[in-house]
């Protein structure tokens, strides 16, 4: 059976209105688009809206349950033992915030945190924070080690990463895929070198901890943290057809049952035990839900995976998104096979018509089946922005500038550190790919680039000669 045959994308796209806006939505990697459904679920819950593990009131019951069973969903669809190894926070960014800030105290002097330069700034920032900025107002010394990739193949430097980890390593840090090269790292021997290192942790393992952005990875990948045997795994909504505001950080129940909470106040103490001088915690998820949280976000965003699954498996006869169902591994992993499957096919054909364009450079693997479903790229002599402005003109919507990757940019020598990013999801057409390559063609050719219909002219929101945010 061919993947197209496999994933029904025309039924797919009836769930999207922006295909109805005659948008070809190529920034997946940055966000993904949110399904009619899960736009409505928002406006459905209005009438019954209510705060969580805070009231008497039918409202305020079933909002709790809602949003206890999303916690739910999410631990089915990744792996995880229960939600006990779920918190919640804004995005992947601050899930690896917290990582950093809970293990704050347990740094020894001399310890040191392996990670790689092909990390999203979100996890090497924080760890580059800790090591030159924070702790060392403490007295202590903690070094922030980086491992290469190789500038051709776009993998991960293996033997340079376990030179990098000794016996005074804690963590070590890796993405899952990369935000800019597309690289699928090899979890597994990373989580072996990190298992030999000896390190000696407070809870008495002799390893160094394994944390994995699982930004990239999640959305298209059949992902089950236990079977990867990972510490901390943190991952986005806003990639995985949520709308924003909902990331998730898995991390096993042993390590959130003995750290430090990052967020201090209201429903994560046990009832009634705050004294003068005493305070007790909630019990798990809970310690690490501090204040009234993004209640409507957790529970669009569980639904969010249901309908995913509904999507990939059954896109006309929708079986898990609306219900309380619970979610079968078996499914997610037929879904989310669909689901890569897919992506790899837009990717290997975006990979064969941009690389046969006169001055083009692509980073990052060559074989599809070894990156996730973006395709960065730079043309001779062309500014990225200008091209994304370009493609944008052409009504294909891209990204340019260094993706937040900017390790990687500088690494590649890449000045300014900026390329322009095509990424693709499960309702992206191979017609679309060939309109974007089709566009870039002519862009790297100096044609004019004749306007799409459905473009407007629209007002600078970012300074010319600025790619945007990093
Ligand atoms: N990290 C997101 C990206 O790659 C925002 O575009």
């Amino acid at each position: 059976m061919s993947t197209e045959a496999m994933l029904d994308v025309r039924a797919v796209r009836r769930h999207f209105l922006f295909p109805g806006r005659g948008r070809i939505a190529l920034n997946n990697a940055a966000s993904t688009q949110p399904p009619r459904e899960l736009l409505a679920l928002y406006a459905a819950l209005g009438p019954d809206y209510e705060n969580v593990h805070r009231g008497q009131s039918r409202a305020s019951q079933e909002m709790t349950a809602r949003f206890e069973e999303s916690y739910d969903t999410i631990a089915r669809f990744i792996g995880a033992p229960g939600r006990a190894g779920i918190a919640l926070y804004r995005n992947a960014t601050e899930a690896i915030n917290a990582v950093m800030y809970s293990l704050l105290t347990e740094f020894r002097d001399g310890d040191n945190v392996v990670t790689t330069m092909m990390e999203h700034n979100s996890n090497y920032v924080p760890w580059y924070a800790l090591c030159r900025e924070i702790l060392p107002r403490f007295g202590r010394r903690v070094q922030c080690r980086l491992a290469r990739f190789d500038p051709v193949s776009g993998e991960l430097d293996l033997d340079h990463l376990a030179s990098l980890i000794d016996a005074r390593t804690k963590l070590v840090c890796c993405t899952g895929a990369s935000n800019f090269l597309g690289t699928r790292n090899p979890l597994g021997a990373v989580r072996t070198v990190a298992a030999a290192s000896g390190y000696f942790q407070p809870n008495g393992e002799r390893r160094s901890w394994l944390l994995i952005d699982g930004a990239q990875l999640v959305p298209g990948t059949f992902t089950d943290v236990s079977a990867l045997g990972a510490d901390y795994v943190a991952f986005s909504f806003h990639k995985l057809l949520s709308p924003f505001g909902t990331g998730v950080l898995y991390a096993r129940e042993e390590l959130l049952a003995s750290a430090l909470p990052f967020l201090y106040g209201g429903d994560m103490i046990a009832e009634g035990r705050v004294f003068p001088n005493h305070v007790e915690y909630n019990a798990l998820p809970w310690k690490y839900a501090a204040g009234t949280p993004n209640i409507l976000g957790a529970v669009v965003s569980g639904q969010a995976l249901r309908l995913l699954l509904d999507l990939a498996l059954t896109p006309k006869r929708p079986a898990y998104f609306g219900t309380a169902r619970p979610v079968e591994r078996g499914a997610v992993r037929d879904a989310m096979s669909r689901v890569a499957a897919w992506n790899q096919q837009l990717t290997g054909r975006a990979l064969d018509g941009l690389s046969a364009i006169p001055g083009i450079t692509i980073y990052g693997p060559r074989d599809p089946a070894r990156r996730t479903s973006l395709v960065a790229f730079n043309l001779a002599g062309r500014d990225p922005v200008a091209v994304a402005r370009a493609l944008d003109q052409a009504g294909i919507e891209s990204r340019a500038g260094c993706h937040c990757a900017t390790l990687a940019h500088h690494a590649l020598g890449l000045t300014p550190p900026a390329s322009c990013r095509l990424s693709f999801y499960l309702y992206n057409t191979p017609a679309e790919i060939d309109r974007a390559v089709a566009a870039v063609a002519e862009i790297a050719a100096g044609h004019p680039i004749p306007r799409s219909r459905s473009w407007t002219p629209r007002r600078a929101l970012v300074p010319a000669g600025r790619p945007g945010p990093c």
